[in-house]
């Protein structure tokens, strides 16, 4: 299986694909630490991979860039086969992002999601401080149809930081603790096809 956007190729991940993210960039903004994959060591990349890969109702690609570099990874999770929905995810390394490459593999992906796979909605969660993300999403053609609250992956958090202040209304603070909001986002098989016709 493989799937070709005008630069990228999309194939399922690989084992030695995962090991690759160790020479990734890390992000600087302290939001995006949780994307920041190199600091995994051997067994815990082995183990990610394991439990990315593992069971039937995920799937996870690689994808390359025209110089058939790893440049990141998709994939989607809660494969629900009766309702043909999934939840899509993807994260890219740090030293190539912003370059329009996750765009094309989403739209690529899209296709053959709908198309091949026939299924017919994807749904993705994606934090409201992200906002590379969302409008990458939005470009693919995903709505937000849900905004909640979750407690922020890192509760210790410097809340003078800089990259923190800018978002500032992407958070909610309460008893000390740190939320912040969620988009839900969807895209179905009518509206991909009918806006990409
Ligand atoms: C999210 C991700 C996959 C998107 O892929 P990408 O290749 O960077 O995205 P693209 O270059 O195709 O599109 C990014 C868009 O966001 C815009 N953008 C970048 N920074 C922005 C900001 N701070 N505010 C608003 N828009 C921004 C870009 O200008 C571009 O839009 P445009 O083409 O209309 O100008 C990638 O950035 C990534 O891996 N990020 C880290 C992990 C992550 O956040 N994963 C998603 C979790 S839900």
């Amino acid at each position: 299986m493989e799937i070709k956007g005008k630069r990228i190729t999309i194939t399922p991940i690989e084992l030695k694909d995962a090991y690759s993210m160790k020479k990734w960039g890390r992000h600087k903004n302290p939001l995006l630490f949780d994307y920041n994959l190199p600091s995994l060591t051997d067994e815990e990349i082995k183990e990610w991979y394991r439990f990315k890969t593992r069971g039937n109702n995920k799937k996870y690609y690689s994808v390359f860039n025209e110089q058939n570099r790893f440049i990141g990874y998709m994939g989607i999770k809660n494969i629900r086969k009766i309702l043909s929905q999934a939840t899509f995810g993807i994260v890219f390394d740090p030293n190539y992002v912003n370059q329009g490459y996750g765009t094309e593999a989403i739209i690529a992906y899209l296709y053959y999601f709908f198309n091949e796979m026939k299924m017919r909605t994807l749904y993705l969660e994606v934090a409201k401080f992200n906002k590379r993300a969302i409008q990458c999403y939005e470009k693919s053609g995903f709505k937000v149809v849900d905004v909640y609250l979750e407690e922020f992956f890192d509760q210790k958090i410097d809340l003078e930081n800089p990259y923190f202040l800018e978002e500032k209304s992407s958070f909610v603070i309460e008893d000390g603790k740190v939320y912040n909001y969620i988009y839900k986002m969807k895209i179905d098989k009518k509206t991909f096809l009918k806006e990409t016709k």
